[in-house]
């Protein structure tokens, strides 16, 4: 923790291993240089009683670039991220084209990388006959999707021995809904509400793509968007990991009126299997969340519920749904920040989410009492709908990337071009603290 004269100082109260204490953080260079109670600085920021932040992990995101920007690009995305305090995004690769060849995952790069203002790394979709090793060189993740969804891509059962039991350079995410299943589910005229969509794509079709996955002896597999509580014990005593969005932990199937807002695959479920996951995700079982954020055009959401489009828009409310309930209702602080950036971060290898010397600074300034309503119109993505109209979030007021300030007075000034790829650079699946 050596001190030392750094460019900028932030004193405040600092998140560090776990914890808040009151001590100061010195940047130079983009990076956390010093911990210390009191350091000397070029320029001195002190926040007082305000919390002192790593910038949020979200593993996550649907982007929608290339192909599909009336929904959302790396700009619109990216901003959003950061004014939800999200500093690092993983970007999903149901594209057009899809991110399925080397080819297609470095031209990705390079549009990211003059347009995000976080950083981010992105996944290389697997498809029967995937080169994966060319693939790993070019991508920071693969994901498989086990059932069909957006974009078409899938892997079927048979070709999960292939994939599963290789040693990967890079973390492997699934959408674990089994095709099989689904296919004897889904009918010609399509749901007509969130309980029925939660009937056609049943728990038991996660369930049978997890164990599927496991029949193969996988090496280390991360299990996107986990939406049933049973899927855990399937996981347990195993190293294997696994995420929760804020939508499954918070929504449920009796909110009706929310319609096609809170249509997402895999569908949230019942109040009592909501229920159940939150309670889990408080006790620890369910340490990383994600936010699946998977905007559509407003004019697509509004489609007749059996034939809108699958997504729930979410990378900008992540953070901040959380961090309101973890001041308000008094929840383990170490417990709801770590799942957000320690834990996701760990899982797949990144150098990020932790304030430690040595660290990118990517930091989030936040005044605890300063909450505010979530109104999709003040949204920063292209979509303006959000199931979490009208809920409380607490936003960040600053947030800086490898010491660059993208937030200032909780809106975006960041110029496109700051984030930078990222990959893992350490052990893949830790399971967290
Ligand atoms: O709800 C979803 N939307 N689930 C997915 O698997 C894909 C995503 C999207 O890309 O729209
Ligand atoms: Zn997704």
């Amino acid at each position: 923790m050596g001190a030392g004269r750094a460019e900028i100082v932030i004193a405040g109260r600092l998140f560090l291993d776990g914890a808040f204490s009151q001590a100061s953080l010195g940047i130079t260079d983009g990076k956390i240089v010093s911990i210390a109670k009191v350091l000397q600085g070029d320029r001195v920021l002190d926040v007082g009683d305000a919390w002192v932040l790593p910038g949020l992990v979200d593993l996550h995101v649907h982007f929608r670039e290339p192909g599909l920007t009336h929904k959302e690009d790396f700009r619109s995305g990216t901003t959003a991220a950061a004014v939800g305090g999200v500093t690092t995004v993983l970007e999903m690769p149901n594209t057009l084209p899809p991110t399925t060849t080397p080819e297609a995952a470095i031209a990705k790069r390079e549009r990211a990388a003059r347009s995000a203002l976080v950083d981010f790394g992105i996944y290389g979709g697997v498809v029967p006959g995937s080169d994966l090793a060319a693939l790993c060189a070019q991508v920071s993740a693969l994901k498989v999707y086990a059932g069909r969804s957006t974009g078409g891509l899938l892997l079927r059962t048979e070709g999960f021995a292939g994939v599963f039991s290789q040693p990967l350079p890079v973390p492997i995410a699934v959408h674990a809904e089994d095709e099989g299943i689904l296919e004897e589910h889904l009918t010609d005229d399509g749901p007509s509400d969130l309980v029925s969509h939660d009937h056609s794509r049943p728990a038991e079709a996660e369930l049978a793509a997890v164990r599927h996955i496991l029949a193969t002896r996988p090496r280390q597999v991360h299990i996107a968007h986990l939406s049933e509580p049973r899927t855990l014990e399937l996981l347990a005593s195993t190293s294997h990991t696994c995420e929760v969005t804020p939508s499954h932990l918070l929504l449920h199937t009796g909110m009706e009126s929310l319609g096609t807002a809170a249509k997402m695959n895999p569908p949230i479920r019942s109040k009592a299997v909501r229920d159940r996951l939150w309670e889990l995700y408080l006790q620890g079982a369910l340490p990383i969340v994600a936010s699946d954020h998977a905007p559509h055009a407003v004019q697509e959401k509004g489609m007749p519920f059996a034939t809108a489009p699958s997504g729930i828009n979410g990378v900008e409310t992540m953070g901040p749904l959380l961090l309101h309930r973890l001041r308000h209702d008094g929840l383990d602080a170490a417990r709801i920040i770590d799942s957000l950036t320690s834990n996701p971060a760990k899982a797949f290898g990144l150098a990020k989410g932790r304030l430690q010397v040595g660290a990118d600074a990517d930091i989030l300034i936040i005044e605890p009492s300063a909450s505010r309503t979530i109104k999709g119109s003040g949204l920063h993505g292209k979509c303006p709908q959000t199931p979490f109209e009208g809920a409380q979030g607490l936003f960040p007021s600053v947030v800086l990337v490898r010491g660059t300030t993208v937030v200032e007075g909780g809106e975006p000034v960041g110029a496109p071009g700051t984030g930078r790829f990222v990959r893992p650079s350490g052990p893949l699946g830790a399971r967290g603290r």
